[in-house]
């Protein structure tokens, strides 16, 4: 009988809650407004000779990488962040090697690497989700050769400091960094600048969030030109499609409402944050467009409460020291006007007792 490489069939298996999602969707971080309205314009105007030739990538790369100030070289468009992982793990990893992460983060990378036959370390965040640089440090071996940090990480919102990224870098020649960067927009700070002089640096930037593109599966991976000529083989060359292709320069010219929806979020983030403190539940100060809060015993019923209100958030306890978690994501003003009142009504009638912060 056919069976799957042995890797593949000890996989976790992954499935996003993605059914029934009816409400303000404030579980998945997506762009809760949707995208520029030039995007759905340009689209409207797509030809049907357009979807029937395959689609052809390099001018809208060159466009990006423009857009990002690297070089077109060493950029390339990827089915979105989740592709780019993919591809890292798909150009570096063998069976035998080592791959570094801190948990909680974003599930893709153990699920990728762990799918190659790589063997995955997992290292516990420090106190408040701080990133354990020094055990990582401590952690590199000579079988070490992917390190994957989300920063921002998802679920937790927290970032690691562009020096403790650099001595990472610097300490582990042989592996792959890859600084996943999907949050970048709503945090600010980046380590694209470096990934031309840097033989091992990766980045990776979506448009999932931002820039309310999700559905179009959309994101960019950045390395030096030599190292990304090696990611290149491994790609296929139709990974992003005609209607993503064709939308993504509309998207990039309107910075203007990009722009205006992150001060949304980040005002909202200020908010919430705020009224988190006010219901003296804990959560973690967050520079992504979410955040976790610790809501205890009853965070099922909180969630329950909150989808009766018509909000939908993200139970997150069962993701490593999440205890008790969920993670909500912040969208416009008003929705973030809409979301204050159903916190404190769902709070106010299950009476939760997180940790005063
Ligand atoms: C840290 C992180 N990286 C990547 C992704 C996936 O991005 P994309 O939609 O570009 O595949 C997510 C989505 O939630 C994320 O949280």
């Amino acid at each position: 009988m056919l069976e799957a490489r042995g890797a593949v069939c000890s996989l976790k298996e992954y499935h996003p809650p993605l059914g029934g999602r009816v409400g303000l969707r404030l579980d998945f971080n997506e762009n809760t407004v949707g995208c520029s309205p030039r995007v759905l314009e340009r689209m409207r105007q797509l030809q049907f000779d357009q979807l029937a030739r395959y689609p052809e990538r390099e001018s809208v790369e060159r466009q990006v990488a423009t857009h990002l100030g690297v070089d077109p070289a060493g950029l390339l468009l990827t089915n979105g962040v989740d592709e780019a992982i993919h591809l890292v793990c798909e150009t570096y990893l063998q069976p035998g090697d080592e791959v570094l992460i801190v948990v909680p983060t974003f599930s893709m990378y153990e699920i990728y690497a762990a799918a190659t036959g790589a063997q995955v370390i997992t290292l516990p965040a420090g106190p408040e989700f701080r990133y354990p640089t020094d055990a990582v440090l401590a952690r590199i071996s000579a079988h070490t050769r992917l390190i994957a940090i989300a920063n921002p990480n998802n679920p937790t919102g927290t970032v690691v400091s562009r020096t403790d990224l650099l001595r990472i870098l610097r300490a582990a020649p042989d592996a792959a960094v890859l600084a996943d960067e999907a949050y970048f927009d709503f945090y600010g700070e980046s380590l694209l600048a470096g990934v031309a002089s840097s033989l091992n640096l990766f980045v990776a930037r979506t448009f999932s969030k931002a820039y309310g593109l999700a559905g179009l599966r959309i994101g960019a991976l950045a390395g030096n030109a030599a190292q990304m000529a090696m990611v290149r083989r491994v790609s296929s060359p139709y990974n992003v499609n005609a209607v993503a292709l064709a939308c993504l320069p509309e998207a990039l010219a309107d910075q203007e409402y990009v722009q205006q929806y992150v001060t949304e979020v980040r005002q909202g983030r200020e908010r919430l944050e705020q009224e988190l403190r006010s219901l003296k539940l804990r959560f973690w100060p967050s520079l992504a467009n979410f955040v976790l809060v610790e809501i205890g015993e009853r965070h099922d019923a909180f969630v329950r409460a909150m989808r009766e209100r018509g909000i939908l958030v993200r139970d997150r306890s069962r993701d490593p020291g999440c205890d008790g978690c969920v993670r909500i994501s912040v969208g416009s003003n008003a929705q973030t006007d809409r979301l204050i009142v159903a916190l404190r009504e769902a709070v106010g009638t299950l009476s939760v007792t997180g940790v005063p912060a």
